[in-house]
């Protein structure tokens, strides 16, 4: 039982979770329940009555009403996507970078974020990465702020070791300084609360399929609405502030819409929008933040367990700079990912062992069994932590 709500009750409508000692929410987590109900509610529509599309339509913006609540920013500042990819994307290219301007990034972090920003080398934009430290906020990055700086993009949580940064004060300082925030969320949302307005982001990326619980192919992008001079890279009459009644395209017309529709092109993922108005409902029933600490009580559990075992814990320990659910074991993964999966245990590789990362529905008892799992096999010396 966990302390901040049934995890038991959670974990019956995640049947893999079940079947399997599921460690990976950080890659994907399973299917819940009323999530697979509200895509098969979308099949069977499709199915028996062929929509009506208005009906589907309505339900993509009340997810985004909803989705809007759970950032802290409002409707008309949330744009549907494919992915975090194309978020980031998206926001790299809606940013007026010019030759000789800067974007500073992380080293080590998602790749998916920092190609999109990579690829404005091509206009003559130069990316520099700091360090991926324990500690990032704004005082690890004020010295590398020159006069050409004019973009800060990261990941609020990384995928590698669980390093959390703390992107409020980032976001001051790009206030401060007059920089451009972009936000990766995907690792963080669902389980760290995210407060868009809080983070004082330009620009939030993320996908679905992890703390979101939705199967791939839907992304999210958050725009502040107040930078109208963020104008989308490609366009389409959905992007439009005016689409035209006949539909025919007039060349004159061209203003973008004035909310974050802007930056969508044409039809929806309607079943994953669908999907993700019944996540956003199951998360909300729980609470994020009760989510966040119940991942923080598995992560304590994980790490006194692994010191009396005297297995290295590879990331941030303490709790104010670790993400609430992802832990990376020095276990070589080589070594140890086919041993875990003949075990029934569900984790990832990464480049500096096995990754751990829990889900809502992850309880005590998961833990104790990936701890008997690497007990029973030991450990050798470079594993240790001492
Ligand atoms: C921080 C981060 N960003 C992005 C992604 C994925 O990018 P995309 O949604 O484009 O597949 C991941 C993991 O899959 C991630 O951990």
């Amino acid at each position: 039982m966990s302390g901040h709500y049934d995890a038991e009750a959670v974990r019956k409508e995640f049947p893999a979770a079940e079947r399997i000692t599921y460690l990976d929410s950080g890659f994907q987590t399973p299917l819940a329940r009323p999530v697979k109900a509200a895509i098969d509610r979308f099949l069977s529509e499709g199915l028996e009555t062929a929509g009506p599309k208005s009906v589907w339509l309505d339900r993509v913006e009340q997810t985004r009403e909803k989705l809007a609540r759970f950032l802290g920013a409002s409707a008309d500042e949330i744009a549907f996507t494919k992915n975090t990819s194309e978020s980031m994307n998206i926001a790299a290219n809606a940013l007026p970078l010019r030759a000789g301007d800067k974007v500073l990034m992380i080293q080590g972090d998602h790749p998916n974020n920092a190609y999109a920003f990579l690829n404005l080398r091509r206009k003559g934009v130069t990316v520099e990465f700091l360090s991926m430290t324990e500690v990032v906020n704004a005082e690890s990055i004020r010295p590398y702020i020159d006069a050409n700086t004019r973009a800060i993009s990261m990941s609020q949580v990384t995928f590698h070791a669980g390093h959390r940064f703390d992107v409020e004060s980032i976001g001051a300082l790009c206030a401060e300084k007059g920089l451009y925030f972009v936000v990766d969320v995907m690792q963080a949302i669902g389980v760290v609360p995210i407060d868009a307005k809080a983070m004082r982001a330009t620009f939030i990326g993320s996908g679905s399929h992890k703390g979101l619980l939705v199967p791939q192919g839907l992304g999210l992008l958050y725009w502040d609405k107040s930078r109208t001079e963020l104008e989308p890279a490609y366009l389409a009459a959905a992007s439009l502030a005016e689409v035209p009644a006949d539909l025919i395209a007039n060349p004159d017309k061209l203003e973008p819409a004035p909310s974050a529709r802007r930056f969508e092109l044409g039809n929806f993922n309607l079943p994953a929008i669908h999907a993700l108005g019944a996540s956003l409902d199951m998360i909300g029933a729980l609470g994020v933040e009760n989510i966040q600490n119940h991942c923080f009580d598995l992560g304590d559990h994980l790490i006194a367990r692994l010191d009396a075992l005297n297995v290295r814990l590879v990331g941030p320990r303490a709790r104010q700079h670790r993400a609430p659910h992802i832990y990376v074991i020095a276990l070589p993964a080589a070594e140890w990912l086919g041993y875990f999966e003949e075990n029934g245990v569900r984790v990832s590789p990464e480049r500096d062992g096995i990754r751990v990362s829990f889900g809502m529905f992850n309880t005590m008892a998961d833990v104790d069994r990936l701890i008997e799992i690497i007990r029973r096999r030991g450990v050798k010396p470079s594993s240790r932590a001492a």
